[in-house]
Order: C-alpha cells, then structure tokens, then sequence
C-alpha cells in the first residue's frame, strides 16, 4: 500500500510511463490503481475542463488554485483514501507538486500561501514516492504538440502548452527545487531519452 506521484512538465512522457509503473506493479503481485489530478473522479473531470479549456484566458490565479485544490478535495476522499485504506498502491498523474510548481513557482502565487492551504485542508498529505520525469521545456513541448497535432491527446486541453516558454523553465526549475528539499521522496528521472531507457529507469526506482 504505497502512494506514488508521476510529476514532469508538459511532453515528459508521464501518462505512457505511469501505465509501465501500472503494469511492472500489479505483475508483482501489488493490488494498484491508476488515477489523475485533474480529473479523477466524475466531479473532477468537470473541473479539469474548466482548468483546460484554452479559451478560459482569463481565469485568475487563485481561482486556478482553488479549482485545483476543490479537485484535490474530492479525490482524495473518493479515490486516494479509499484505495489505500483498501490495501492498494495508488499510482496518480499529478498531485499538489504540480500546485507548487505550477500555481506557486510559475504562476507566482506565494509557495507559503499554497503549503499552508495544503496543510490546514489536507493534513499536508504527501506521496510516498514521487517520480519526477526531468527534460528541457523545449523538447518537452515539442512533444506535447506533436501529441496534440497527431490527435495522441485531447485538442482543446491547451491551456498550459500555449504559456510562454519562461514558464514552461520555471516549472521545471520548481520541480527540481523540490525534489532538492525533499530528495527521500522524490527521484528525479531524465525524461530526454527513449521510452525504454526511461520505462528501465522508472521501474530501478519503484524498489522501496
Ligand atoms: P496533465 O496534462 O498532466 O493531465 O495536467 C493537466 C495540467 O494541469 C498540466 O498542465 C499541469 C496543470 N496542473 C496545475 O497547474 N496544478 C495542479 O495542481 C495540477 C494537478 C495540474
């Protein structure tokens, strides 16, 4: 019974690896489950459209955040905690990482504003283990365009892709300090190479 996080800027690969991570565990006897942020419960997704939709330009920031966290509220009690009060690995694309990096580092909101948030509604829970699928924001949205021309993903889920390439390196810069202050938690995995060398790599780094 462990809650793992996949976290990586756009094009990082996390969505065809988290499956890798789904299979390798469940293979090893594990009871898992696989779900996102955001977008895990049938709430959520409601949610996550808003969030996504590349014509909402002019969300502000702490409706961006608070959506993001009433997401959070509801997956965690309906997913997360019955999961693994229920004995099973909880293996989840995205978690609040991504609020600090994305609503905090990148969007500018004070870090301290959205840990403390974190801690007063949900008891500051954190993952078990974080993998953090690292490459340069300049292949990584490379490839996330190429996905979303190729029709791979969902065509109006833009709104993060079409941010500037400065926030796409915040982010980035976000997630390392973070696995820098927490390094028991996080592995930081380079995402630049190919599937297989990064599938081999996540897999080393599932051992407890
Ligand atoms: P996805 O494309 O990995 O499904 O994630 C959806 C987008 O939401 C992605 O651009 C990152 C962003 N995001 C945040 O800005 N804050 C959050 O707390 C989460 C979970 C995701």
């Amino acid at each position: 019974m462990r809650f793992i996080t996949l976290e990586g800027i756009e094009g990082s690969g996390k969505t065809t690896q988290i499956q890798h991570v789904l299979e390798h565990l469940s293979h090893q006897g594990h009871k898992c489950m696989l779900t996102r942020e955001p977008g895990g419960t049938k709430i959520g997704e409601k949610i996550r459209a808003i969030l996504l939709d590349g014509k909402n330009h002019d969300l502000v920031p702490v409706a961006e955040l608070l959506l993001y966290m009433a997401d959070r509220a509801q997956h965690l009690s309906n997913v997360v905690k019955p999961g693994l009060a229920a004995g099973k690995t909880v293996i989840c694309d995205r978690y609040f990482d991504a609020t600090l990096v994305y609503q905090g580092y990148a969007r500018g909101l004070s870090v301290d504003l959205i840990n403390n948030l974190h801690s007063l509604v949900f008891d500051d829970f954190k993952p078990d283990l974080t993998l953090l699928l690292d490459l340069s924001p300049e292949l990584g949205l490379k490839r996330a365009w190429n996905a979303i021309d190729a029709g791979d993903r969902v065509s109006h889920e833009t709104r993060f892709e079409s941010e500037k390439l400065d926030f796409h390196r915040k982010v980035r810069e976000g997630y390392l300090a973070l696995a820098a202050l927490e390094p028991e938690r996080f592995r930081i995995i380079d995402a630049s190479r190919c599937e297989t060398d990064v599938r081999q790599d996540i897999l080393r780094n599932l051992t407890p």
